[in-house]
């Protein structure tokens, strides 16, 4: 399906049945999958009440082997470094809860970072008192490198970060924070939940220890699947807060020993049929091309914002020196749950943002929640044209 740069637009949507009936511009929530992801969960299933569920799983081993290499290869990884996680939020979770930090030392994050993490900071500065230091912004509303660099301290131990952030179109510079993470031996974590499937992520180039995401926003694949990526030079001295007989083995000598490969953060048990979702959305995903995909979701956000700037009644949130395919605007005389609702009346499909989502950045508290349209690839101008005259008919 790759072509120099372009893919055969019709041939993906038509892959995508609902494309045809709906505006579906709520991507950063849960991206419509492509026929190959439904397909691989709808027969994993089918297989699973035809000849039992151990039997299934069997007979799709080599798939299931697979969903590593495929993020191997989106990531570019060894297969080793990648576990499958149920969602985003754990797979973040199972890394950050087994960091080796100790009383006194400190995380260095961004106000941009997600609630779920910044619980889970708050959880370890109460549980270990550890401290936890907020980067400023610079003038684009992005992590400031250079306020990071004076903020390392000797205590300095980790650095949090969320990439494309849920609630706004800012992308930070996850690969400047990296060569900053690793000339003070800091242990990057970054959340790449909003940019998996939207933006190229290689870990190399990004230089981060470890990197979670979810299957069911940009990737495409199913809800309740997700994936983490932890370097193999960080993996031998994480101790993940929970094991089981998957993760581990017990010895003789009433000790145990941790698996020596990512698979240590995982279950035993796990959502077969959506570990092959995500697989196949991951292998459908390659075979357009990451950065064909990223250019075009990119310029649909790009022309959304200029449509909707063009409105006097909207105001657009996004800051960023960067942009990902997440718009967050308002209208002046509307509430943003209230032309959420009118959209998805007419047929277009949105979420809404609200301050918990980023308890640390203070525009989003000010501005008490905005509607957020994410594009994909699978999109057109001509819906951003039908979208901008929706939002204001109300
Ligand atoms: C930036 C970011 N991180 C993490 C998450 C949590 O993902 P999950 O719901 O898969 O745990 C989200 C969900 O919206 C997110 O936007």
């Amino acid at each position: 399906m790759r072509n120099h740069g372009t893919f055969d637009l019709a041939q993906v949507r038509a892959d995508t049945p609902a494309s045809a009936r709906l505006i579906h511009f709520n991507n950063a929530g849960a991206a419509l999958m492509p026929n190959a992801v439904s397909d691989a969960i709808f027969s994993h299933l089918d297989l699973e009440r035809r000849i039992g569920g151990y039997e299934a799983e069997t007979v799709a081993q080599p798939a299931i082997n697979d969903f590593y290499d495929a993020f191997a290869e989106l990531l570019n990884c060894d297969r080793g470094e990648i576990a499958y996680v149920e969602n985003a939020t754990r797979a973040w979770d199972m890394a950050f809860y087994a960091l080796p930090l100790r009383a006194g030392d400190r995380i260095l994050t961004h106000d941009s970072e997600y609630a779920s993490n910044y619980l889970a900071l708050l959880q370890l500065a109460k549980r270990l008192d550890v401290g936890i230091d907020v980067v400023p912004s610079d003038a684009h509303g992005q992590i400031d490198v250079e306020a990071l660099r004076r903020a390392i301290s000797s205590e300095s131990r980790v650095i949090a970060l969320t990439h494309a952030p849920t609630h706004n179109g800012l992308i930070n510079p996850a690969a400047e924070v990296g060569r900053i993470a690793r000339e003070h031996g800091l242990i990057y974590v970054l959340d790449a939940c909003q940019s998996a499937g939207q933006l190229p992520l290689d870990v190399k180039k990004i230089g981060c220890h470890v990197l979670s995401g979810t299957g069911r926003k940009f990737l495409r694949g199913p809800r309740g699947t997700g994936f983490l990526y932890v370097e193999q030079s960080l993996l031998q001295m994480l101790d993940p807060p929970f094991i089981d007989m998957h993760a581990a083995r017990a010895l003789p000598s009433a000790s145990f020993e941790l698996r020596s490969d990512a698979r240590r953060f995982e279950t035993w048990e796990s959502y077969v049929a959506g570990r092959l979702g995500l697989r196949a959305a991951v292998r459908y995903l390659l075979s357009l091309g990451v950065d064909t995909v990223s250019t075009r979701i990119v310029s649909l956000a790009a022309s959304l914002r200029d449509a909707l700037r063009a409105e006097q009644r909207v105001t657009v949130h996004d800051r960023g020196a960067a942009k990902s395919g997440i718009v967050t605007f308002t209208l002046a005389d509307e509430q943003a749950p209230a032309t959420a609702a009118r959209l998805r009346a007419a047929g277009a499909n949105v979420s809404v943002t609200v301050p918990d989502a980023a308890p640390l950045d203070p525009h989003l508290r000010r501005l008490q929640g905005a509607v957020r349209a994410s594009v994909h690839y699978y999109n057109t101008t001509e819906e951003i044209a039908r979208f901008v005259k929706l939002v204001v008919s109300g």
